[in-house]
């Protein structure tokens, strides 16, 4: 399964980059006015981070400006993933854009028929919020194990990204279900790295090496 960061900040995606496991980069409107930055220069300086799918999300409601909008995300690198809200609009955009190779990543979607239609309209990635549907007391991952079936019963395409992460068993939960890719905030990720046990089991043997004579440390 791919880990993607979701989250704006350059610092927590820098970091992420530099543990070697991170293959993309997902923003939403929400996560971009936190850092109280230029949208674009912020998305450039992420693009030229990480080498991996990197989503932008469009804020029009009409599927001619989303087109217009997607067609200049697109234009700041061959990475850029435009997201594009799960509407009657928004298919059709992602239908013009599949046609023009523009990458899409359909967002907001809560259910496995919104799945199907994403789909069909090709996108590139879908995105089940499951924490979301968690928090009105849904089982959130139904809809991306539901996804998943449907899109191997018909050979789509479309990625699946399990967004709206909100603790490590989560990114459990999405890896046994076969989902393509987790998009997982920065602290959910420094949770599924820390285990007492391994803190712990360092200390001891440490504490152990330090019994041995300089000569028998020597290697
Ligand atoms: C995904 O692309 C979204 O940015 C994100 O996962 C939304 O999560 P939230 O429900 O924590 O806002």
């Amino acid at each position: 399964m791919k880990i993607f960061i979701d989250t704006a900040n350059i610092e927590q995606i820098k970091e992420a980059a530099s543990w070697g496991i991170l293959d993309g980069v997902t923003t939403n409107p929400t996560l971009v006015a936190r850092e109280k930055r230029n949208f674009v220069e912020l998305v450039k300086e992420i693009h030229e981070i990480v080498d991996g799918p990197i989503s932008a999300e469009v804020v029009s409601l009409n599927a001619p400006a989303m087109v217009e909008e997607a067609r200049r995300l697109a234009g700041i690198g061959k990475n850029i993933a435009v997201k594009i809200p799960l509407t009657c609009d928004g298919l059709k955009a992602v239908k013009i854009l599949s046609r023009e190779k523009i990458m899409t990543n359909v967002t907001l979607c809560f259910s496995a028929t919104q799945g199907l239609l994403a789909a069909k309209a090709g996108a590139t990635f879908i995105s089940p919020f499951i924490g979301r549907l968690d928090d009105i007391g849904h089982e959130g991952m139904n809809v991306v194990r539901a996804i998943k079936q449907i899109y191997a019963n018909y050979g789509y395409k479309t990625q699946i990204i399990v967004a709206s992460i909100r603790h490590p068993l989560h990114v459990l939960e999405a890896a046994r279900a076969g989902a393509d890719i987790a998009t997982v905030p920065f602290d959910v990720l420094e949770k599924l790295l820390k285990h007492p046990l391994t803190d712990i089991g360092i200390d001891r043997f440490l504490r152990d090496w330090q019994k041995l004579s300089d000569k028998e440390k020597n290697f």
